[in-house]
């Protein structure tokens, strides 16, 4: 896909069109969120650059982890309850926030192709590449499927969205991504989110619950190292994106349960005094034996509270699940 900002079809594949959006502002792009977090106190890095190549991989990992309980737990909840959820919207669009490899979204998709219902589906996501390569395997295994992918922040997509073609749209948030957000920024999500839907529309989202913390803490401490990994490739990658030199070996990863916070914590600890430079944004940073930077929170949610912060920005609950061991749910809003 080029770069181009407008709407395509590629005239051999015509169940599927694409909107690019504009790249985003200079301040999103010129590693302004960088200097902002080496520069404040304590440090830390915008979660976003987990996520080159090489992260990506990792990620995908990361989800097939023994210890990382998340997705397959998830997964399976969609896979037993995707029917009920089609049973209650009736013929919908599917509109996915952040749509990654698309795995889940099967199970969903499914539950609508086995019920006969007409298929739209309109994923989101920042990775062009992604969002082609999913997109067409959907296409090719649902022959009824048409697909509007939306290659954007979920800001610029929900602020355009396609004009509706089925009775109805469920918004699809999974992967308790809603849990890498702070307080306020999940308070404008779902404002954005419910501005974008209009009233009786659906929104279906996979949350992560609290449970002990040796569980927890287990996830994101896997045995292997890969989530260790994952975190000190952001240091590589930033290397690669603005002149670096972030020695990999004088980082190490640290993840805890915050339990004020209720979230999981990821940091990286400097393990020596010393600095490191970042070329491009002409930035010289100081680090101190045993400092941390933390590059993301993974909250862990209580059911009542997070279903009543949702009614608080106009989503009802109509209906939620959870696994035996009620480490996940799956909760089905409905706008107002
Ligand atoms: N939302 C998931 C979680 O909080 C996936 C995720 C996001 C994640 N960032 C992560 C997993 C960093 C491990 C490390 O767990």
């Amino acid at each position: 896909m080029d770069k181009l900002a407008g709407t395509f079809r590629d005239p051999d594949v015509p169940r599927f069109r694409w909107t690019q959006f504009e790249a985003q502002a200079q301040e999103d792009d010129g590693g302004e969120d960088v200097i902002a977090g080496l520069s404040a106190t304590p440090k830390t890095l915008p979660a976003r650059y987990f996520y080159d190549d090489r992260g990506s991989i990792l990620f995908e990992r990361i989800t097939r982890l023994p210890e990382y309980y998340l997705t397959r737990t998830e997964l399976s909840l969609l896979e037993n309850r995707a029917r009920e959820v089609a049973a209650v919207t009736g013929p919908c669009e599917l509109l996915e926030l952040g749509s990654g490899s698309a795995r889940k979204t099967r199970a969903l998709i499914d539950a609508y192709d086995n019920k006969d219902l007409p298929l739209r589906y309109l994923p989101v996501d920042v990775s062009a590449g992604i969002l082609k390569d999913s997109s067409r395997g959907l296409i090719d295994a649902y022959p009824a499927l048409d697909v509007w992918a939306l290659v954007g922040t979920y800001e610029q997509a929900l602020a355009e969205l396609p004009p509706r073609e089925l009775d109805n749209r469920m918004a699809v948030f999974l992967g308790s991504t809603l849990g890498n957000l702070n307080s306020s920024e999940i308070a404008g999500f779902l404002e954005n989110v419910h501005q974008a839907l209009p009233g009786g529309s659906y929104f279906l989202v996979g949350l992560d619950l609290q449970k002990p913390v040796d569980i927890l803490e287990a996830a994101y401490n896997d045995s292997e190292g890969v989530t260790a990994a994952f975190n000190l490739n952001m240091l590589a990658h930033l290397n690669e994106r603005f002149e670096g030199d972030f020695d990999l070996t004088k980082f190490e990863h640290l993840a805890f349960y915050n339990p004020e916070e209720q979230q999981i914590e990821m940091h990286l600890r400097s393990r020596a005094d010393h600095e490191v430079r970042l070329g491009a944004l002409d930035l010289q940073v100081p680090f101190a034996e045993d400092e941390t930077m933390r590059t993301e929170i993974s909250r862990k949610f209580n059911l009542p509270d997070i279903i009543e912060t949702f009614a608080r920005h106009g989503f009802a609950a109509t209906q939620h699940w959870t696994d035996p061991n009620d480490w996940f749910a799956l909760i089905l809003f409905r706008s107002a």
